[in-house]
């Protein structure tokens, strides 16, 4: 098998090809490198530089590569970013991913593994969200997943590509703080910011319907998710169809509770200051990761506390604080 990762000189990509890399398997990458970080790459894991806009493209790397199986994270993922810039999210999101199952079609590849995200739910009230929890997406991000989810399932039956679609819940960490997430687009890299900026972390509402009144999420470490993708590219070897699989640690932790793990890691316990709730904010989003367990023998084996850690690690290597 040789895996074509897109995105995979992204923050979760290159942890899929280190990860997919180090088991064994043969792995190439193509980003365009809009987000992406070369040097994240593991040594021997070659990078072609180009769009998955670029059908052309494709089609020379999945034959010049002889590809066999293609995990697909290239995409854009700022939520603020695709309520302001909805056409372009679905064109890069949803076209990007059309431009890519033509050429993996026309390639005869056989085998693929897409991103989806915890988005495409929306905001159930449930206790656990299972993936026959109706999905009602709030935003165009969210959308363009499970309008991805479709195609990839179409594209799929028509071409007989057997697929997987893994809705990743909360990701946060680093397998080594080279690989950190440089953006501060969510809660731990947030709360990084303030503390670093010698601010409290603020916490968005805490008179919600929880134990503490505060958000409650399903947080797993980006090393985790990198290994369901493997279990995920090794479960296609004996699968004819699609499979849909939540990948989260299957726990709640609340605002607050993270803000606490990130006080005593960082050695910054300052008491966070609340504001008012954000608007679109569930009170809980925590998956069932029954079907993980069951489908890719996969579940998450490392802690909330090692995903700060390792998340704190990288913060200070890129932001020296
Ligand atoms: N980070 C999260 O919490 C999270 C949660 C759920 C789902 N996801 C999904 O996981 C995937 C990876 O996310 P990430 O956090 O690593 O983001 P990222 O921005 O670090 O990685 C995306 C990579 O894709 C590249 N890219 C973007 N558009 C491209 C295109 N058209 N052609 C080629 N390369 C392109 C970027 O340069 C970048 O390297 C995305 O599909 C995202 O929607 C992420």
């Amino acid at each position: 098998m040789t895996w074509l990762i897109t995105g995979g000189a992204g923050y979760i990509g290159a942890h899929v090809a280190r990860a997919m890399s180090e088991a064994g398997e043969r792995v190439l990458a193509l980003d365009d490198l809009s987000a992406g970080v070369p040097e994240r790459l593991p040594v021997g894991v070659p990078l072609v530089r180009g769009s998955s806009l670029d059908g052309d493209l494709l089609k020379r790397v999945l034959a010049d590569h002889a590809v066999t199986g293609v995990v697909h994270l290239a995409a854009r993922k700022q939520v603020a970013e695709s309520v302001a810039e909805p056409t372009r999210y679905y064109r890069e999101n949803v076209g990007g991913l059309a431009t890519l199952l033509d050429a993996v079609a026309e390639a005869g590849v056989r085998r693929l593994v897409f991103s989806s995200s915890a988005a495409v739910y929306g905001n159930p009230d449930v206790d656990l969200i299972t993936e026959d929890t109706p999905c009602a997406p709030v935003n165009p991000y969210g959308e363009t997943k499970l309008t991805g989810e479709w195609l990839v399932r179409a594209a799929g039956a028509a071409h007989g590509i057997s697929t997987v679609c893994l809705r990743y819940f909360n990701v946060a960490g680093a397998a080594a703080p080279e690989l950190a997430d440089t953006g501060v687009f969510n809660i731990v890299p947030m709360v990084f910011d303030r503390l670093t900026r010698g601010e409290a972390p603020r916490i968005f509402g805490d008179d919600y319907p929880t134990p503490d009144g505060t958000c409650v999420r399903d947080y797993i470490h980006v090393a985790d998710l990198a290994e369901a993708h493997l279990a995920a590219a090794r479960r296609l070897s004996d699968l004819s169809g699609d499979l849909t699989v939540n990948i989260g640690r299957g726990e709640g932790v609340s605002v607050r509770e993270l803000i606490d793990v990130i006080g005593e890691v960082s050695g910054d316990a300052r008491p966070p200051v609340v504001e008012g709730r954000r608007p679109g904010d569930a009170p809980r989003a925590v998956a069932s990761a029954a079907r993980a367990a069951e489908e890719l023998g996969w579940t998450a084996s490392r802690t909330v506390r090692e995903m700060v850690e390792s998340a704190w690690r990288g913060w200070q290597r890129h932001h020296g604080g």
